[in-house]
């Protein structure tokens, strides 16, 4: 597991060092980010050497372009590969940057990058603890889900009395290890995506495609392994960086979909299958490049059902999970769906809606399981794969329970 710890700029900056080193102990590594403010306090140096990883301190540390250009999007890479986000000390400044969403500095970046668990131990002045705006960004966050460590009362550095202590470091480590384990329900779990469009050739040049950008099963792969799953994720061609998945398989056309997923179905304990798989491909692509010549006239043949497939070699164990894109009679077509296909679910996108669904950040629909349906308002992406896994897990669960 790996977090990213957020040092910013107060007294007990210092404590921070043992904070690294006690999460270490608990096989957790650990990436330190520094803010400005925190480098007054403590060097970069001290960090890098208990924790052996270059430590983050501003935006654009490198000043060659290339190196430029790969700081620049750094925060998204750390946003990916954090299984929580951790600020001890978090000064009042960082409480207000994240609830007012500012992205002013590496920090509050990965804050609005990450799809992580957020944890903050915040340490200042009681006066500014107490501040009615200190307590509003408080609450604002805990809304959002960030754990908040409470801090301590006692002697302050300012030479007051009364709360801002940064809380003691073995509690911190405490609420970070909950944390990690809270969120890692499909641990044990082996998870397979399909994700994307396919392109079926017409000739060497040219291809029939369709508008899936693979966000979607993007976004679940990303969840997935955050949840604490192996994820194998099988991607048409998409402009998508894949996350660290434990296998990713880049494929083309509907054929070769085909053989990647059901050459990986034994091992998996749950599929998902988001890929627009083309219904249809040309029966026999040129060769060579057509010349246009008047009309062009194409023969299409019906694909193989790759879901249909996996779902008459399923095992009872195995959990399937399907999609489907329809423009009319949704509920009706997405149940037919979910019967035919030996679906344990079906999640139904209303392709026809504006500004959701295809190549969108953005999605809504309804997962259609055999006990019922769950209503998905529009929301990102990130969070539907979140509501998502929230019902894979609970499929989970009535299926143990059903084998008891
Ligand atoms: N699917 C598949 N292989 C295909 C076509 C679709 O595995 N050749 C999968 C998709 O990945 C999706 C589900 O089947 O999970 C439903 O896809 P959709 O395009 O909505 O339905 P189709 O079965 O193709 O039916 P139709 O296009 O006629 O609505």
């Amino acid at each position: 597991m790996k977090i990213a710890l957020g040092v910013t700029g107060g007294i007990a900056a210092y404590k921070a060092a043992e904070l690294a080193r006690r999460l270490q102990d608990r096989s957790v590594r650990v990436q330190v980010v520094m803010t400005a403010a925190a480098e007054e306090f403590i060097r970069p140096l001290t960090f890098a050497a208990l924790t052996g990883e270059k430590v983050i301190t501003g935006m654009f540390d490198q000043h060659d372009s290339k190196s430029a250009l790969d700081s620049s999007v750094e925060h998204i890479s750390v946003a990916q590969g954090i299984d929580a986000l951790v600020v001890a000390p978090a000064t009042a400044a960082t409480l207000a940057r994240f609830a007012q969403g500012f992205s002013e500095d590496f920090l509050s970046t990965l804050y609005l990058a990450t799809t992580a668990p957020v944890i903050v131990a915040p340490a200042m002045n009681v006066n500014m603890w107490r501040h009615p705006a200190t307590q509003q960004n408080l609450a604002t966050l805990r809304a959002r889900g960030v754990t908040i460590v409470q801090p301590g009362a006692g002697y302050l550095a300012c030479g007051m009395t009364g709360e801002g202590r940064l809380a003691e470091v073995p509690e911190i480590v405490d609420a970070v290890m909950e944390r990690l384990e809270q969120n890692r329900e499909l641990q044990g779990e082996q998870v397979l995506i399909s994700a994307g469009p396919t392109y079926e050739p017409i000739d060497p040049v040219r291809f029939l495609g369709n508008r899936s950008s693979g966000k979607m099963g993007y976004a679940l792969a990303e969840c997935a392994l955050r949840r604490g799953a192996r994820v194998t994720l099988v991607s048409g061609p998409v402009s998508l960086t894949p996350p660290p998945v434990d296998e990713f398989v880049p494929v083309e056309t509907s054929a070769e979909m085909r053989s990647a997923m059901l050459k990986r179905q034994g091992d998996a304990s749950i599929v998902i299958m988001t890929a627009a798989v083309s219904d249809f491909s040309v029966a026999t692509p040129a060769a060579h490049k057509i010349k246009r010549e008047g009309n062009l006239h194409l023969e299409l043949e019906p694909t193989p059902d790759v879901l249909a497939e996996i779902g008459v070699r399923r095992s009872p164990e195995q959990l399937l999970i399907g999609f489907a894109a329809e423009t009319e009679n949704l509920l009706e077509n997405a149940r037919r769906k979910l019967e035919r296909k030996h679906l344990d679910a079906i999640v139904l996108n209303d392709v026809s809606r504006p500004g959701i669904g295809f190549s969108s950040d953005r999605n809504a629909g309804q997962i259609v399981t055999h006990d019922g349906i769950v209503e998905i308002p529009e929301m990102s992406k990130l969070d539907m794969a979140g509501r998502i896994l929230d019902a894979v897990a609970k499929l989970r669960h009535n299926a143990a329970k059903v084998t008891v």
